[in-house]
């Protein structure tokens, strides 16, 4: 706590009211509005732009200069000399692991990779083409159901053996909605791979070709877009499973509730959304149009793939996205792919177009990472499932620092605004 204060003066009061301001360690200090309450007064912040609600040492966002720190190592740095399962143990743990706790956590992991057998039968429940994300909701949520009278939401070691358990099982659950979906058998999990590998021969492995190779570049690159996404503070998805778990609920429940928030086209939806409008746009000749759409305030078309709640610039993890796309297209010599072109084309369009500049709106991680994964030859209705796999460590770890802290459970006001009392009418 500073000893800065803000005063807040409300007509008809004798006095403003002083109000304390904590300090952070980067970034915006924050206004302490709760007197607020004693005066009989709400604060109203629609889609939360300025509250926060919460305090988090977890990552850090400067949307006005593009950094993103997660623990305070930058992404960049992540992305080049770390990998997504020693990222997990820093957003988990705080701090980057020794060599051998980094070889004790991957076999940790190791250990938890098969879900068991009942979940198969879940599967079976859902319609053959059900969207990958509408069956990843309903298995993690079904996961409470095998791990709930024996977890103990108030201990930290069980804290720590859900997480590890979730961030083993979501590539195995992940690649079991994608076969479904493709009506092929599920695949075990084979733990002499990497994470990234293993995913990927879950995803294109069949019982009839087990000893498919994996491409390292292909590896390399869906290692990278789930180190990405492992965390963004406190998001949309990640905010539902705090207010989720402020409740005291099963942390698998609240991991589902996220996976929900998070399907939305103006969230993790938005990778598939790239994808269908490079579809609907079809040609580079029809670009000029759907710029102007949506330019237009009467269309509700807009770009996806463009623009971002926090980042008024460019979104590191999209630049760094950029250069593995660049990659992958070329290990795969796909860069004259008609639908990749329409891309470059628009991103060229967009960021130097008046409007999107003047807007600061720059392509985010969701326009490259939906280019890449058409790339390696994933579905597009598998993207945001991707998503949600590798953001389940953020929204765990996230879940957990809660629970390791005082908290309440969340509960926002509101304006209300309809009717004043009325009697039900005589009949
Ligand atoms: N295309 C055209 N215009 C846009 C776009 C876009 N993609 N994004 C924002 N705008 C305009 C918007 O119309 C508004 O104009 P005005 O000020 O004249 O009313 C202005 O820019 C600000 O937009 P906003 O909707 O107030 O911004 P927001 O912070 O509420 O929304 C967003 C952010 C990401 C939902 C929005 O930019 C969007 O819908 N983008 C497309 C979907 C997308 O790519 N989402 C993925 C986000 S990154 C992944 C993640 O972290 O979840």
């Amino acid at each position: 706590m500073s000893n800065k204060k803000a005063y807040l003066t409300i007509d008809g009061e004798d006095a403003p009211i002083e109000l304390n301001i904590k300090e952070s360690t980067l970034g915006q200090d924050v206004i302490d509005i709760s007197p607020v309450l004693g005066h009989n007064y709400f604060t109203y912040d629609p889609g939360y732009a300025t509250t926060a609600a919460t305090e988090s040492e977890i990552t850090y966002i400067d949307g006005t200069n593009g950094v993103l720190l997660h623990r305070g190592y930058p992404i960049e740095q992540l992305a080049e000399h770390s990998n997504y399962l020693e990222t997990c143990y820093l957003l988990l743990n705080g701090e980057l692991p020794t060599k051998a706790e980094s070889g004790e956590f991957e076999s940790i992991i190791r250990m938890h990779t098969m879900v068991n057998r009942s979940i198969e039968s879940f599967f079976s429940g859902f319609r053959y083409d059900a969207h990958p994300m509408a069956m990843l909701c309903g298995v993690v949520g079904a996961l409470s159901s095998f791990y709930h009278d024996s977890l103990d939401i108030n201990d930290p070691q069980h804290r720590m053996i859900t997480a590890h358990r979730l961030i083993a099982k979501m590539p195995t659950l992940a690649a079991m909605c994608h076969k479904h979906f493709i009506g092929q058998p599920y695949m075990y999990p084979d733990n002499s791979l990497s994470y990234a590998e293993n995913f990927l021969h879950m995803m294109f492995g069949t019982p009839c070709d087990r000893n498919t190779e994996i491409n390292p570049v292909l590896a390399k690159a869906m290692d990278l877009i789930f180190l990405l996404h492992a965390d963004h503070e406190q998001n949309a998805s990640t905010s539902t499973v705090r207010l989720a778990g402020s409740s005291g609920a099963n942390p698998f429940s609240c991991i589902s509730a996220g996976i929900a928030a998070l399907w939305g086209p103006a969230h993790g939806g938005a990778n598939q959304a790239v994808l269908e409008m490079l579809n609907q746009i079809g040609d580079e000749k029809n670009i000029d149009e759907y710029v102007k759409r949506a330019k237009d305030k009467d269309d509700p078309f807009r770009l996806m793939g463009f623009g971002h709640r926090v980042y008024k610039n460019f979104d590191p993890r999209a630049k760094v996205m950029k250069k593995t796309c660049d990659e992958v297209l070329g290990e795969l010599g796909l860069e004259n792919d008609p639908l990749l072109k329409i891309a470059k084309r628009l991103e060229q369009i967009a960021l130097e177009d008046e409007y999107f500049v003047e807007k600061k709106l720059y392509p985010n991680v969701d326009f490259y990472s939906g280019i890449i994964m058409k790339a390696i030859g994933i579905p597009t209705e598998m993207f945001t499932a991707i998503f949600a796999t590798g953001r389940t460590v953020g929204w765990i770890a996230q879940w957990n620092e809660m629970l390791s802290n005082p908290y309440r459970i969340g509960r926002p006001r509101q304006l209300y605004r309809g009717y004043e009392p009325r009697d039900y009418p005589a009949k």
